[in-house]
């Protein structure tokens, strides 16, 4: 069974990924970290996140890059959406998720693209969101908690500039694929969000089956 989560930043896709994973027993992989680590490897360089070249050459980061908790930063999210506008760099990218999701046992992934490029035949598809303010205040609260001194608006600002360039990208943008179910959890405890999606797909792979 491959189960495609995706969705626009700080909406909660991970975390449903990761409780899918847990329920359903199947591996999952987090691709945003791909991009991160690319984004990350650009700075490493001292090259540009917006030449194409620069962000090529980035491809090639080295496996222990992926555990650097660096990935996990604000601004590394920032590098990752502007190094994932370039063809090259999705096409480097492209195989290693390919094989991951058609793994035997079957995988879960979660990103931007899953349903519609990488797994467009996937068993069941989720298209994880909420409002950019629920987004934003999720964010910025957990920021907080991290001791990182941010504003809510400068985090708002920030989910508005990632969701125009993963949506405006020509290649492989943030599109909702026709056949994934739309999780709006604005409104939602995180509890809710995993017990709706968990049922989506057992309601899909059952008539499937
Ligand atoms: O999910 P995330 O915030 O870690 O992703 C960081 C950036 O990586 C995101 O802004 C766009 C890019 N990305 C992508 O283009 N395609 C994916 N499948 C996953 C992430």
């Amino acid at each position: 069974m491959i189960i495609a989560v995706d969705g626009p930043t700080a909406s909660g896709k991970g975390t449903i990924a990761r409780a899918l994973a847990e329920h359903f027993g199947l591996p999952v992989l987090d691709t945003g970290l791909l991009y991160r680590a690319v984004g990350y490897q650009t700075q490493l360089n001292h090259g540009d996140p917006d030449d194409a070249a620069d962000a090529l050459a980035a491809c090639q980061f080295p496996a222990s890059l992926l555990d650097d908790p660096a990935l996990r930063f604000e601004s590394t999210g920032s590098l990752a959406s502007r190094v994932s506008v370039h063809p090259p760099v999705r096409a480097a990218l492209f195989q290693r998720q390919v094989d991951f999701a058609n793994q035997p046992g079957g995988a879960i992934l979660d990103g931007r693209d899953i349903g519609t490029v990488i797994a467009p035949h996937a068993d069941a598809k989720l298209f994880v969101t909420a409002s950019a303010e629920a987004r934003a205040r999720r964010r910025h609260a957990e920021m907080l908690s991290r001791g990182v001194d941010v504003t809510y608006d400068a985090v708002l600002a920030d989910v508005h500039a990632r969701d125009a360039r993963d949506t405006g990208r020509a290649d492989a943008p943030l599109l909702r694929a026709p056949d994934a179910m739309l999780l709006d959890n604005s409104d939602m405890p995180p509890a809710a969000a995993i017990a709706a999606a968990i049922a989506f797909v057992e309601t899909r792979t059952r008539n499937n089956g």
